[in-house]
């Protein structure tokens, strides 16, 4: 059912107080799991991939509530007369990340799974420490491993040609002295799409990683190294602004589609241009 707010228009897309809520329907029939989707991208992409059609929408994370506020994606996503669940899981644990794939079944299973949850860290020069490094590694590398292989583990079992998508960042194509484990982390994702991509080609699975620019979220907010750098990637950023959260949720439901079919083991930069002058 559509929200009582949502009204359609002459273009068939039905507006949400005020946001333009249906979109298309590339993501028509398919069932979308998106990791750490409380808050953020992982909630835009989430929210984006109900607005694009989907099927229905698994959201994961640690916890519900969305770090920057406002109300979490399952709602927001039932308001624009989609169907979604939240199930708990932390990436780092692969028996959780197991559970979580296996809760698309109640939706005939997952086609598209987006292993995006990640993290920074306050401190990440050349001499990050040890623990932190480790745990960056857990959730930023880890995790999105562990989602991809429970993803294509199912998809290869029920002979689907899915669609699998891990969150990179310009940071795994570009190097900062301030990210130097983030950095490592995001280059062994972009790799890792590759590598997959060449490993689950032959039964049509599809494994590409997404590498946004500076999108304006939480994590980059609280990341003080980050942040205070943000202004001066806004100015050299060819498109002077920063990316909104929903700009990759539509880059990731682009993916997720069909409309992609013969795209895989790329790495898609969806950074506004600044990776892409000096
Ligand atoms: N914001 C940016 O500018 C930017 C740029 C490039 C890439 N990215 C990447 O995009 C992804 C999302 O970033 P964001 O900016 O939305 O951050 P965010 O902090 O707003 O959201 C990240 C979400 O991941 C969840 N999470 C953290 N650890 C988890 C774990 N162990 N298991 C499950 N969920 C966990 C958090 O609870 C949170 O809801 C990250 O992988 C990040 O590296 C962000």
């Amino acid at each position: 059912m559509l929200h009582t707010n949502t009204v359609a228009t002459r273009t068939g897309a039905f507006h949400f107080n005020g946001e333009v809520a249906h979109v298309s329907s590339i993501l028509d029939g398919k069932t979308v799991v998106v990791t750490g989707a409380a808050s953020g991208i992982g909630r835009a992409i989430a929210i984006g991939a109900a607005r694009h059609g989907a099927k229905a929408v698994i959201v994961s994370d640690v916890e519900q509530t969305p770090k920057e506020g406002g109300e979490p994606a399952t709602d927001a996503i039932e308001a624009i007369g989609g169907t979604a669940r939240f199930h708990r899981a932390d990436v780092t644990s692969r028996s959780e990340v197991d559970d979580l794939v296996a809760a698309a079944d109640e939706f005939g299973g997952v086609d598209v799974m987006v292993c995006n949850a990640g993290i920074t860290l306050a401190d990440d020069g050349a001499d990050v420490r040890e623990e932190d490094y480790r745990r960056l590694m857990a959730v930023n590398l880890d995790g999105v491993l562990f989602g991809a292989q429970a993803a294509a583990r199912t998809m290869k079992t029920a002979g689907r040609q899915g669609s699998i998508v891990l969150m990179g960042s310009m940071g795994g194509v570009v190097g900062a002295g301030f990210t130097v484990a983030y950095s490592t982390s995001k280059g062994g994702v972009v790799l890792m799409a590759k590598a997959l991509a060449d490993a689950l080609g032959p039964d049509g699975i599809r494994v590409n990683s997404i590498c946004p620019g500076v999108i304006d979220t939480h994590l980059l907010r609280n990341t003080p190294a980050v942040a205070s750098a943000a202004d001066g990637f806004r100015q050299r950023t060819p498109l002077r602004r920063m990316g909104q959260p929903s700009e990759i949720g539509d880059a990731v439901a682009w993916l997720g589609s069909d409309l992609s079919s013969f795209v895989t083991g790329i790495a898609l930069l969806v950074d506004g241009g600044l990776t892409s002058v000096v």
